[in-house]
This record gives C-alpha cells, sequence and structure tokens, in this order.
C-alpha cells in the first residue's frame, strides 16, 4: 500500500507543508472453507477468525465462508446481498451477509443443496469425503470470484482476493478463465490436502478443456484444486517460513514441489508466520480452573490438580503430558502411542484430547483403559477444555511429522507449558530448544524418547522448570507482526 504524500515549499524559511491523504484501506476477500466463530475442523478455523480480526484496523477485509448447517444455525438473521447464477453443474445460490459483534463482515454462501447436512464442512459423520465435495467447493471458489469482480453485493468489490487451502483454491483459476483482473494470493496451511477429482470434475466445475493440462489443473491425470491455486494465483504464501522451504522438496512437497521451485525462483512464495489470539493469556482466562501469572506456579499446579481430577487421574507428583491435536498420522500419534508406556513407567500422566483417524482413536482408547489412573482420553474437541488441559499440563506433546505453523505449542507457551516438538515448520520457528520447549531432530521413537528424558530432568530441577516457563510465557507470538507482512503483500499485488 503506498503512502500518498505531497510537499509543497512555499518561500525561502517556512517549513514544509506536508500533506498528509491517508491511504484508503485495501479491500480484501478473505475465502475459507472454516471460521473458528462458526465451524472449526482445525488450525485454518482459528487463523480465519483472528487473521482478518488483526488486519481490519488498516483493511477493510472481510470473509466469505459456505453456509453450512452448523453455520446457519448459529450464526443469526442474515441479509441476502445478492446472487450467483448457476454454472455448469455448481446449483445458482444466494449470497449472505452479517457482521459479527465485533465488526467482521462475513459473507455467506447460501447453497442448502451442498451445505445442509450434518457432519463435518468435508466429510460425513463416518469420516468420509463427500462425494460432491469437488461442486461443494467450487461452488464457494466461484462466489468468491464473483463478489470479489463486484458483481454480487453492489456496495462492495474486492481490491485483492486471499484464498485458504484447497477448497478456496479454484477462485484464483475462475478469475483467470474469465478474464477478470481481480489479484489473488493462496495461502497453503497443508499442501497435504490437495481437492484431486477424477477428470469428470472439469465440466462439473465448468473449467475450460484447455486447463487441463500441465501448466493448468491437471495433476496425475486428475483435477487438483491447490494446483489450479498454486498455478493461477498471483502470489503464493504459506504459514512458516521453514515450511515455505520444505515444500520446495520431494518430501514435503506432495507432487507439487516442481511447480513450487518455479514460483520461489519468480519470488511468488513467501511464509508468513501465523499468530495467535491475544485472549490466550492465563491472568484473563475465564476457562482455567484458576487465572495465574508468570511465576504463580502454585496458581498453574491448582490447574493440574484439577484436570487430574475432572479426568480421574491418580494423585501424582510426576509430570503430566497433554497432548491436543487431529488424531492424524501427520501429528504423530503413533509416536506418541509407542513412548507412552515409558512416560507411564517414568512416572508421567498423559491426557489426550481430539478427533480424526478411527484407528488413533480406538488405540489412544486402548492406552487410556490400559492405564486407568495414568492416562485420560476425550475423543472430541471442546475449546474451553482444550485449554484448560493445556494450562494445566507440564510438557505438551506435538511430534508432527510435518507441522506447516502448528499453534498449539504457542498456545501452549502462553500458559507455562513446555511444547515438545519436532524441529519442523512453524514448530523449528517457535520453540526456542532447551529454553522455551525441546525441539528433537526426526519424527522416530528414538529422537522422540531422546526429548522426553530431557523434558524428565528439567521437572526434577524446579529452577529450571520455571526459568524455562518463565521464558516461555514471556514469548510473544501475537499477530501484529504477519498482519504488517499480509498488509505489505495485499499492497504489492494490488499496486
Ligand atoms: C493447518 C496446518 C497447521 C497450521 C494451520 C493454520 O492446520 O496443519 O500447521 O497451523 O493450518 O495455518
Amino acid at each position: 500500500m503506498s503512502t500518498h504524500e505531497s510537499a509543497s515549499h512555499e518561500g525561502h524559511g517556512t517549513a514544509p507543508f506536508v500533506l498528509r491523504v491517508a491511504p484508503s484501506r485495501s479491500r480484501v476477500l478473505f475465502v475459507t472453507p472454516e471460521i473458528g466463530d462458526f465451524v472449526k475442523v482445525g488450525g485454518l478455523g482459528d487463523v480465519s477468525a483472528a487473521l482478518p480480526r488483526a488486519l481490519l484496523p488498516s483493511c477493510d477485509v472481510r470473509v466469505l465462508v459456505p453456509g453450512y448447517r452448523q453455520l446457519l444455525a448459529r450464526c443469526g438473521a442474515l441479509q441476502i446481498v445478492g446472487r450467483c447464477e448457476a454454472f455448469a453443474a455448481l446449483p445458482a445460490c444466494d449470497i449472505g451477509k452479517l457482521e459479527t459483534p465485533d465488526g467482521l463482515t462475513v459473507y455467506v454462501v447460501l447453497c442448502p443443496q451442498l451445505y445442509d447436512r450434518d457432519g463435518t464442512p468435508y466429510g460425513d459423520a463416518e469420516k468420509r469425503d463427500w462425494h460432491d465435495n469437488d461442486l461443494r467447493f467450487a461452488r464457494l471458489s466461484l462466489a468468491a470470484a464473483e463478489l470479489a469482480s463486484g458483481q454480487i453485493d453492489r456496495d462492495w468489490a474486492a481490491d485483492v482476493l486471499h484464498v485458504n487451502d484447497w477448497p478456496a483454491a479454484l477462485a484464483p483459476a475462475y478469475v483467470a478463465w474469465r478474464g477478470q483482473g481481480t489479484p489473488s494470493i493462496l495461502t497453503i496451511h497443508n499442501l497435504a490436502y490437495q481437492g484431486n477429482f477424477s477428470r469428470d470434475s472439469l465440466g462439473r466445475i465448468g473449467a475450460p478443456d484447455s486447463a487441463y493440462q500441465i501448466d493448468g489443473i491437471e495433476f496425475y491425470n486428475q483435477v487438483s484444486f491447490m494446483k489450479a491455486g498454486i498455478v493461477y494465483a498471483n502470489q503464493i504464501t504459506t504459514v512458516s517460513e521453514t515450511y515455505a522451504r520444505e515444500i520446495l522438496e520431494p518430501a514435503a512437497g506432495h507432487g507439487l514441489d516442481g511447480l513450487l521451485r518455479k514460483r520461489a525462483k519468480e519470488t511468488r512464495l513467501t511464509g508468513i508466520l501465523n499468530g495467535i489470539d491475544e485472549n490466550w493469556d492465563p491472568r484473563t482466562c475465564t476457562h482455567l480452573a484458576k487465572q495465574f501469572e508468570p511465576g504463580d506456579w502454585k496458581g498453574k499446579h491448582a490447574n493440574t490438580e484439577s484436570i487430574r481430577r475432572d479426568f480421574g487421574l491418580a494423585a501424582s507428583r510426576g509430570p503430566l503430558f497433554s497432548l491436543v491435536a487431529r488424531l492424524v498420522h501427520q501429528k504423530g500419534i503413533d509416536l506418541v502411542l509407542s513412548v507412552a508406556d515409558s512416560i507411564v513407567s517414568a512416572g508421567g500422566q498423559i491426557v489426550i484430547m481430539g478427533t480424526g483417524e478411527r484407528q488413533f482413536e480406538v488405540a489412544t482408547q486402548t492406552l487410556a483403559h490400559r492405564h486407568k489412573k495414568s492416562v485420560a482420553v476425550k475423543i472430541g474437541f471442546d475449546e474451553a477444555e482444550s485449554r484448560r488441559i493445556l494450562a494445566g499440563s507440564d510438557f505438551m506433546l506435538m511430534p508432527s511429522r510435518f507441522e506447516p505453523c502448528g499453534l498449539s505449542q504457542m498456545c501452549a507457551q502462553r500458559v507455562g507449558t513446555l511444547p515438545i516438538g519436532h524441529k519442523t515448520g512453524g514448530l523449528a520457528e517457535t520453540i526456542d530448544d532447551g529454553q522455551t520447549g525441546f525441539l528433537f531432530a526426526e519424527p522416530s521413537i528414538g529422537s522422540l524418547f531422546g526429548a522426553l528424558c530431557r523434558a524428565f530432568s528439567t521437572y526434577s530441577s524446579k529452577r529450571r522448570l520455571y526459568q524455562m516457563r518463565t521464558r516461555a510465557m514471556a514469548r510473544n507470538f501475537g499477530w501484529e507482526h504477519s498482519a504488517v507482512s499480509y498488509r505489505q503483500l495485499y499492497g504489492n499485488v494490488a499496486g
């Protein structure tokens, strides 16, 4: 964004008269399949609630989300601002608008045929992806392109289209195919989820046949939404600088590393680290059993005791470990299962909360059954309870195989809990090894085990433990810094 400044020097000796014209606020349409206010599956939901709000003082950011059943049940009255016509196999839909109590404008794609269902944004109660996810998210993406160009809301158009992950990634493609000019940014929160569909999707989503090629949306004989975003967006970002480098290699590139290397060479790929909400503050968090400040370790311990009671764990003088995550392979749940017996036999306890792959839900429950007084599992997710667990534990496990950014390790530090994480992605950038948590080099049992030994040894020296907690709590993970980077990027692509 440029600051328009004009100066006139009138005569000698007079101070220059500087007229500052406030730069107009960029209008940004932030498109996401999840927003924490209404529906959240993972970190993307948190980021989508926090980042637009962090940008609001300087940008006119508005959010666009699908009108899922659970969202409509919670959001109150909507004002209908316009309509998208049917296109290819995409049904026509209305676009509703609401304002959250704190002033964030949210547009909602009202298409009951695609979104009015029980289940998650991505699949049914049995965790099978919806069979029509290509249509569901092409509908979101096309609505985004039309809303951004000013065709939907008579009062608003966007200077920049900011789309998040594969469900929104087709929007820059529609912009290109329709010859619209709206500049766009794709943020990759997790490259492992790509939105790949069979070739039939091409006609269903109304993509031109000419786009089905290596420089378009074709990806190993499939249609790839994520690839479409990378091909057509003006700029790509991801959620940490480390992950921005890692995805240039085959191991984390999931087949798209070649294209991403090209984008990196063109300086069209950057990493911008996520922040966390400032309400992650144990002095004021109303969800905690007891609020506490740095140094008040008795206060923190009251939360530990309360977790032990709530989850039926035995009274103990040993450390309490937590794992609050989606229970999926990426998060290294199998590694935690492999070291759990050792943690328990060394006097530790573990509390696990999350949902995910059936095999991990079953295996963690079996583990808890085996160690009734030392391991507790809650399958499900509850925001307030997750905050209590993080604040009440001494250490938080995060042995993710890869982690584009990760938020829990930052939340943990804010509440004086030391994260134990694999040195990858955002974990490598936000955990200061031996100072505010522990990093280990490989996603292997041996490497994790080494970090656990260091954690136990730290726990046995209260002086060191308290020193690390104090350092962890002093870290600032606010959004201010990232918001500046996004704002600059909006200015650059719009300019
Ligand atoms: C995804 C990533 C996670 C990141 C989050 C928000 O869930 O897996 O690492 O923190 O998106 O960007």
